[in-house]
């Protein structure tokens, strides 16, 4: 199988004097370069012409796949609701754990000097429950609360709905910061 042998035939032609074996390619490798060519003509037209699956089709049905398509309402009752729809939480209860524990711990108990325990009735920042819908999109500015811009609308609502669903069990962790809201989370305001 070496590449060159004194004994093959050389080529005819000579640039400056420069000459070669005639070492064909392997056999095997001249198959996959005459399957590939083949191959390539049926494939190229039938997705490129045809219905063929392209990588733009198909980033756009995953796309789809990933949109909820629940049309929610940014209101008090909607969350409200959701936060008792187990379902419904379990949608973006996978994202809480990527985006929000890091600073908010798993459980919402709150990491000391990143995020607040938001398993208490104390909020920084809310006042009724479609605050905390806001927080989630617009975040805190100046702190490192950041907009949450991966998720879209319905991700959104339903992670208003987590935390609500978190604060009514109080976890140990940080202690409670801002102000006590009592009514939480029974009433719609
Ligand atoms: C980089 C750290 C960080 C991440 C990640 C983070 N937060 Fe926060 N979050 C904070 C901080 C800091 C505050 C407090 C802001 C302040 O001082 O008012 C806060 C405040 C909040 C509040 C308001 C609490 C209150 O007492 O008013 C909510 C609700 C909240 N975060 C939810 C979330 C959710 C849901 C996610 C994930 C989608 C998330 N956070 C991700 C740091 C973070």
């Amino acid at each position: 199988m070496s590449s060159q042998d004194i004994n093959d035939p050389l080529l005819d032609h000579s640039y400056d004097g420069i000459q070669e074996y005639d070492n064909p390619l392997p056999g095997w490798w001249v198959m996959i370069f005459w399957v590939s060519i083949i191959f390539a003509i049926p494939y190229t037209i039938y997705v490129h012409f045809m219905e063929g699956n392209t990588i733009q089709a198909q980033y756009e049905k995953d796309m789809a796949d990933n949109t909820l398509n629940l049309n929610l309402e940014a209101d008090a009752a909607t969350i409200l609701a959701m936060s008792n729809d187990p379902d419904k939480l379990a949608l973006v209860a996978g994202s809480f754990g990527t985006l929000c524990a890091a600073c908010h711990k798993p459980d919402g108990s709150g990491q000391m000097g990143l995020g607040p325990n938001l398993t208490d009735k104390h909020w920084k920042n809310a006042k009724k429950l479609t605050d905390i819908f806001d927080v989630i999109s617009n975040g805190v500015p100046t702190t490192a609360m950041a907009a949450q811009r991966g998720l879209d609308k319905d991700q959104r609502v339903l992670m208003a709905a987590y935390v609500v669903s978190l604060s009514r069990e109080l976890k140990e962790g940080l202690p409670p910061e801002g102000e006590e809201i009592l009514s939480w989370p029974s009433e719609t305001e």
